[in-house]
């Protein structure tokens, strides 16, 4: 498997992604994608996003495709976001019940893949514990199949960083003005390495990523970024504050990260805390939250927060890539 473990890997990803002429065929990562690509995507998700009570938005720029949702680890969200998106834009869909797959028999992820595409799926939707997977899948599908990253390990998560900054762009408009906090453990997070790399992209005025020194990623993977461990100096005239929670599942020694206790007095968000950040602040929470550890149960469902808007938009962004990906296939 060709795992992105070096800057020449993570290019090559992303280089993967576009046709010869720019199309986008796949969404394997953020990196790469410029500003002005991912303004045009958050305004084509805008245009999916429906008032609150009103009808879902609803198109049939899909039909005829048929989409496969491969879920090779647990997920709510996005699973149920690329299901309904999918849907709501007229495709097929395949829920494929990785439990009870021939994968459990031993059958390589390739060959699942191959099978699939010899039923005439058209866009897989992948997720994967493994780093570099949906790059690898990209690499051997044939030309009329989409490969959508839909979570890798700790190294991408780029609807989430869509579906993140068109949230933020949302309440807080241009990028440029903004300081921007992500506390927990960073270390882990693709769902962090997605965000920094889009606001990066699209110049946010300042990105500050605080953990534990444990949890504290190579500060090379984060250019631009201001790391530190100290939450109240990070939280000072903060515009978006979004904590993350431990991903226990890839840590195999605790050693270094303090107990519960500890954990939310000195890295939890709280509306205590929250008297440091600029006025009106937005919080934000990719889930699956841990309240009272990463954020405090109230502040999670105060007016400051947006996270259930951030499950709203997920749909909105998964709508955007799906039929962004289908124009360039029914081109092809
Ligand atoms: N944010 C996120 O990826 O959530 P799920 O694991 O529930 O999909």
């Amino acid at each position: 498997m060709n795992s992105p473990e070096s800057n020449q890997d993570l290019q090559d990803d992303s280089a993967l992604q576009f046709l010869a002429d720019g199309r986008l065929r796949h969404l394997l990562t953020l990196q790469g994608l410029d500003g002005a690509l991912l303004t045009t995507l958050l305004d084509e998700a805008q245009t999916f996003v429906s008032t609150t009570g009103d009808a879902p938005v609803r198109h049939d720029s899909l039909a005829g495709l048929t989409v496969a949702n491969l879920f090779f680890e647990p997920s709510t969200r996005t699973r149920a976001s690329f299901d309904l998106a999918s849907k709501r834009l007229g495709a097929d869909v395949l829920n494929l019940d990785v439990n009870t797959s021939s994968r459990k028999k031993g059958e390589s992820i390739l060959d699942t893949i191959f099978t699939l595409q010899a039923m005439q799926v058209d866009i897989m939707v992948v997720r994967d514990a493994g780093a570099g997977v949906p790059a690898y899948i990209a690499r051997h599908v044939n030309d009329h199949v989409s490969i959508l990253n839909a979570g890798e390990a700790d190294v991408s998560h780029p609807t989430q960083g869509l579906l993140d900054l068109l949230t933020i762009r949302q309440h807080k408009g241009d990028f440029a003005d903004l300081n921007v906090v992500i506390v927990g453990d960073i270390l882990h997070s693709r769902v962090a390495r997605s965000a920094a790399q889009g606001l990066t992209s699209l110049n946010v005025g300042e990105l500050r990523l605080i953990s534990p020194p444990a949890l504290s990623p190579d500060p090379k993977e984060f250019p631009g970024a201001i790391l530190g461990d100290n939450l109240d100096e990070g939280l000072a005239d903060a515009d978006v504050v979004m904590a993350l929670r431990i991903q226990r599942e890839r840590i195999g020694n605790l050693d270094g990260i303090p107990g519960i206790d500890e954990y939310f007095a000195r890295y939890g968000i709280s509306h205590e805390r929250m008297k440091i950040a600029a006025p009106g602040a937005i919080v934000m929470h990719p889930g699956p939250m841990n309240r009272g550890i990463e954020i405090e149960s109230a502040l999670a469902d105060s007016s400051a927060s947006v996270i259930t808007e951030q499950v709203t938009n997920g749909v909105a962004v998964r709508m955007a890539i799906l039929e962004r990906v289908a124009r360039t296939l029914e081109a092809n």
